[in-house]
């Protein structure tokens, strides 16, 4: 089964704390927290403090999605307040292999993120050690845009890859993603579906997770 994991990126943060329990309510699997420095891409969103009080309020797993130039900064804290999945951009670290580890060793999820234009194939000699691959459909940096569909290429090649080298991989989308191409992701072999317009510029979480699903 598919999990969703909407993007608070979109919500209204004003009232955080609502809309986490809102959402969780409605049937969210993952909450997805896009963490943006202004340098790598052309945004600024929230950092550490807010991670750790969003991780001291939530019922469900939190995946912190690093669009920052130095994510090797915030693996080890992150990985001491036990969140569940975090991702790195490849196109911001010269080391991957090593931060990987970094995150396997202090028992998170490790994942790595590609921009729409980076190939699946430069991730490949470290897909034995990754537990997940986000695939960006849009260009990092903002909600609500539009989707891609080059990512699905992508997707069919990772699958590929994954299932000669590590069938548990899991494959996350992220950008753009709604009732139209849901389903053309999920027949693909997608395992976390990110929505954050889709589901918070809604005022149904509920009817719009279903309809993910
Ligand atoms: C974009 C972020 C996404 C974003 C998705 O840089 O990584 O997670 O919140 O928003 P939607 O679903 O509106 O495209
Ligand atoms: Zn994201």
């Amino acid at each position: 089964m598919v999990k969703i994991a909407p993007s608070l990126l979109s919500a209204d943060f004003m009232n955080l704390a609502k809309e986490i329990e809102a959402v969780q309510k409605a049937g969210a699997d993952i909450l997805h927290l896009d963490v943006m420095d202004g340098h790598f891409v052309p945004n600024l969103t929230f950092g550490l403090p807010i991670i750790k009080q969003i991780k001291e309020i939530a019922a469900i797993p939190l995946d912190v999605h690093l669009m920052v130039t130095n994510p090797a900064n915030y693996l080890e804290i992150l990985g001491k307040w036990n969140i569940e999945y975090v991702s790195f951009h490849q196109e911001t670290e010269f080391h991957i292999h090593r931060q990987i580890h970094v995150l396997k060793n202090a028992g998170v999820k490790a994942g790595i993120a590609l921009n729409p234009a980076t190939p699946v194939e430069s991730i490949f000699p470290v897909l034995p050690d990754l537990d997940f691959v986000l695939l960006m459909s849009v260009n990092p940096g903002f909600g609500g845009q539009s989707f891609l569909p080059l990512v699905y290429d992508k997707i069919r090649k990772l699958k590929q890859q994954a299932e000669i080298c590590n069938p548990k991989l899991e494959i996350e989308v992220d950008g753009g993603v709604n009732n139209q191409n849901a389903s053309e992701l999920i027949a693909n072999g997608v395992d976390i579906l990110v929505a954050g317009s889709y589901v918070f510029g809604s005022d149904n979480y509920r009817a719009k997770i279903e309809s993910l699903k």
